[in-house]
């Protein structure tokens, strides 16, 4: 096929070498931000007298007509084009003649691609913002509801100390706010401007990136030509931010999982995200929730790829960095698909009170509450530890619970212990009284709700 670029070259290229260098497929996407950033830079060549104003126009009004024809579907992208830049040029070119011929002055594809990247990724951090915020909004929604249901806490998964039900979802909103500030964080260093860096050494026209910087809303022009043609930390940065999304949304989907199975029967999801066995009719699997957990692993294996596509590679531009987008907009379509199911997934569960009362109920997750009450009559606290052990131990063997061992059971093993201990031991006391800073008393989780409502409004 003839190029663009044909001249250092005589014979046609293979068929299955274009095939095989095309991007477009992957890099179509960013059409808009081709668009938007050729406006800049052509507007910025009239300022500096290197195109006439009237070729400006031309050349702005033939863009324009591209934008709009690709957005009402008159102009389909060419899957035969090498990539969306030299699409867009191509077509340019068709349309307006020789000032599309003048667009590339003074640029290179290199400089286009990574402005490209960056104003496009932008744009999708911001939605990826808005789905972790309508995500802590669910949680909240969900917190609200569950101020006052008991469950255990667990450590090891086995049962440890009651907790409300509220404080461990709000335990996910706090990863989620993190997850939000580690965009706004990438964005911010992503943010400043490699157009007019070119093929990687400048140009020798006097040019004006500044102007181009502020134009496309970049903070600023980046400072060293070379870097801003082979920088790629803004693709790790964000899948590395969008890697511990998927952290975190998997531990919270195995939590589901878990819940929603007979065995802890703590929450019942929604039928609009559960599904059926084609051949168990009893069931009601949480397929939503274990899909989000699979799809970590994608995301994790973009962060390595993208990662090792960077390593080794001598600077500047090298063909290898055409494959920065195969892997960040993987990571970016899984996240989202995720952030998306799971917002509703969580707003619309229902979590069963009674069943995580009777959880708590068992599995003495009161004994160091029971602890510090021999600390609070003058024990050692290690003493206390010992001695607790000891009560536990023999209800065990007696089959009973610590509210259900007679006092006169508990003399055997302190005479500390008095009538005082059944209130100091019951669940709702045990919460009530962890007033610590960050703890499940009611205050601190009221305190969380309104930190949560407040970051995701
Ligand atoms: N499709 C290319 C990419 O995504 C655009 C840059 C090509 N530059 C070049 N010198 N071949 O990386």
């Amino acid at each position: 096929m003839a190029k663009m670029w044909a001249g250092r070259t005589t014979a046609e290229t293979a068929k299955a070498a274009d095939d095989f260098n095309s991007s477009v497929a992957v890099d179509g996407r960013m059409y808009r931000e081709d668009i938007e950033g050729s406006l800049a830079h052509a507007e910025m060549l009239a300022r500096c007298g290197i195109v006439t104003y009237e070729e400006f126009g031309e050349i702005a009004e033939g863009l324009k007509g591209i934008l709009a024809d690709i957005e009402s579907g008159a102009l389909a992208i060419d899957p035969e084009a090498e990539d969306i830049h030299m699409f867009v040029e191509a077509e340019l070119t068709s349309r307006i003649g020789e000032a599309g011929k003048k667009l590339h002055t003074a640029r290179s594809r290199n400089d286009q691609v990574a402005v490209d990247m960056r104003l496009y990724l932008r744009k999708e951090c911001a939605e990826v913002t808005a789905l972790l915020k309508a995500l802590i909004r669910a949680v909240v929604v969900q917190a609200k509801a569950t101020k006052d249901f008991i469950v255990p806490g667990y450590t090891h998964l086995q049962r440890a100390q009651p907790i409300v039900f509220a404080h461990h979802l709000l335990a996910y909103a706090m990863m989620f706010v993190r997850d939000a500030g580690r965009i706004g964080d990438a964005v911010r260093r992503m943010n400043v401007s490699p157009l007019g860096s070119c093929a990687l050494a400048g140009t020798t026209y006097d040019t004006d990136r500044t102007f181009t910087a502020k134009k496309l809303g970049f903070d600023a022009a980046c400072m060293n030509s070379i870097d801003g043609v082979s920088d790629r930390d803004f693709c790790v940065e964000l899948i590395s931010a969008f890697s511990l999304i998927m952290t975190h949304l998997s531990r919270f989907a195995e939590e589901v999982v878990l819940w929603t199975s007979s065995e802890f029967g703590f929450a019942e999801l929604s039928d609009a995200y559960t599904t059926g066995s084609s051949i168990m009719p009893q069931k009601k699997n949480s397929d939503m929730a274990e899909l989000v957990r699979g799809k970590t692993g994608r995301v994790y294996g973009d962060l390595i790829a993208m990662l090792t596509v960077l390593k080794g590679l001598p600077l500047a531009y090298n063909k290898d960095m055409q494959e920065d987008k195969e892997c960040v907009f993987d990571a970016l379509d899984t996240v989202k698909a995720c952030l998306g199911i799971f917002a509703p997934m969580i707003e619309t569960m229902k979590p069963d009170r009674d069943a995580m009362y009777r959880a708590a109920g068992k599995g003495f997750i009161n004994a160091t509450d029971l602890a510090d009450y021999l600390v609070g009559k003058g024990m050692p606290f290690r003493t206390a530890y010992k001695t607790v052990g000891e009560a536990v131990s023999y209800a065990i063997k007696a089959d009973k619970t610590l509210e259900e061992l007679s006092l006169a059971e508990y003399k055997k093993f302190s005479e500390l212990f008095d009538e005082d201990l059944y209130e100091a031991i019951s669940l709702s006391a045990c919460v009530r009284r962890r007033i610590s800073e960050g703890g499940t008393g009611a205050a601190s989780v009221d305190k969380q709700i309104r930190f949560a409502e407040e970051f995701a409004k």
